[in-house]
């Protein structure tokens, strides 16, 4: 495992930092085309928010996928990168006036709304401009998913999206405004979802949604099922490529799209997590009254997903052979949870030891802050450091 990196070049450099490995980020994405091109009114547009480094959205934009932004930062990033403005589609429980002149200014392919006093807003705010907005609305599907409660967000206790119930009002509310067009439905039920079960829970929410609709004579051009592919975090052996052939196929069997329909995807984790590793530096090793510490420089500002939601990036010394030892692996950050696991067998760790947390590459370098007055990491790709 550990020939895949560059060490030399990674002593190099000032730690912590991202790095990026192009060929499996290329691989995965080979991975999804492949599986979509078995179904031609499928589409998936990169979910931003997993990871914005121009270096990867590139990459990303190269493949022919559009982009899922949540912000207006987002849909200039993935402008920037050179995605087209007819597949950006923008989503949030709370997009400011400024943000949705900008998706009206560069002609998006959607908003994907959320409430009728939204509604109303890109309503005025298209009119203003002249144009008419496409818009999907965010049904709230009350579908739970087997994942962290932080990142389930399809269930009615959450804030997101609009009821079952409510969805008729709202349609007919759009129907009547003449600033809005009505294109389609979203959904999302959560991140992380290694159980297909709960894509096919999803599905059958979807079908019966649109039998109602049809029955009513309310037909929808797009379908939009949202992200939510987990990926291997823990095996030894991690699984480089998420699972896309069943992912697919669940859909495939379990939805009923109507032959004019297409069904859209938004997919982060599953595209970027396993390209990306956090490179740290050890700082120092201290024996502790019951355990040894292996305190690095990257932290809980650098990777935040262990504190936040209890998650497991697996581990590896770069630089040692020698005999396994557990270790307690720790940030510098004043903060207890700082803390990236307990109990960590890594090769016998010294001062100036290289360690690698895998599987990084999602949620890892957007959600850096600057806490502790702490430097943002940089992030490289492969193709930079050979
Ligand atoms: N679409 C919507 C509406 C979303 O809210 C999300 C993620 C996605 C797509 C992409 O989901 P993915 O395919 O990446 O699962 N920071 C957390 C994950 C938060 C996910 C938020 N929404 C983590 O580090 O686990």
């Amino acid at each position: 495992m550990k020939g895949i990196f560059p060490i030399d070049k990674f002593r190099t450099l000032q730690t912590p930092f991202y790095y990026y490995d192009t060929k499996v980020l290329r691989d995965t994405l080979s991975a999804i085309n492949h599986e979509v091109a078995k179904y031609p009114n499928y589409s998936v547009h990169y979910a931003v928010k997993a990871n914005a480094n121009p270096k990867v959205l590139a990459i990303i934009r190269e493949s022919g996928m559009g982009a899922d932004c949540v912000s207006g930062g987002e849909i200039r990033a993935a402008i920037r990168a050179g995605f087209p403005a007819n597949k950006v589609v923008f989503a949030g429980v709370g997009k400011a006036d400024w943000e949705i002149n900008l998706g009206l200014e560069y002609g998006i392919f959607c908003f994907n709304v959320e409430s009728i006093p939204e509604l109303e807003v890109i309503n005025e705010l298209a009119a203003a401009q002249n144009k008419i907005a496409n818009v999907a609305f965010r049904i709230n599907p009350d579908v739970g998913a087997h994942t962290h409660a932080n990142i389930t967000t399809g269930l009615a206790e959450n804030k997101f999206g609009i009821s079952m119930q409510d969805m008729d009002k709202v349609i007919d509310v759009a129907l009547g405004m003449k600033n809005i067009k009505f294109i389609g439905l979203h959904f999302h039920i959560g991140s992380q979802i290694l159980d297909m079960g709960d894509f096919v829970a999803l599905c059958n929410r979807v079908n019966e949604l649109q039998d109602k609709l049809e029955a009513h004579r309310i037909l929808v051009e797009h379908i939009n099922v949202g992200g939510g592919l987990g990926i291997d975090y823990g095996h030894p052996n991690r699984q480089a490529i998420p699972n896309f052939k069943d992912y697919f196929a669940t859909y495939a069997g379990q939805l009923k799209l109507r032959p004019y329909q297409t069904l859209h995807f938004e997919l982060g984790r599953a595209v970027v997590g396993q390209c990306g590793t956090l490179i740290s530096k050890v700082l120092y090793v201290k024996q502790g009254a019951k355990k040894k510490f292996a305190i690095l420089d990257a932290g809980m500002t650098d990777l935040i997903r262990p504190a936040l939601y209890q998650a497991y990036h697996k581990m590896e010394n770069l630089t040692s052979e020698e005999p396994m030892e557990a270790y307690d692996v720790v940030g510098p950050i004043c903060e207890s949870s700082d803390v990236f696991g307990k109990a960590i067998d890594l090769n016998k760790v010294k001062r100036g030891d290289l360690i690698a947390l895998r599987s990084a590459g999602a949620y890892g370098e957007i959600m850096a802050s600057g806490y502790n007055c702490r430097e943002l990491p940089k992030g490289y790709t492969s193709d930079e450091l050979v």
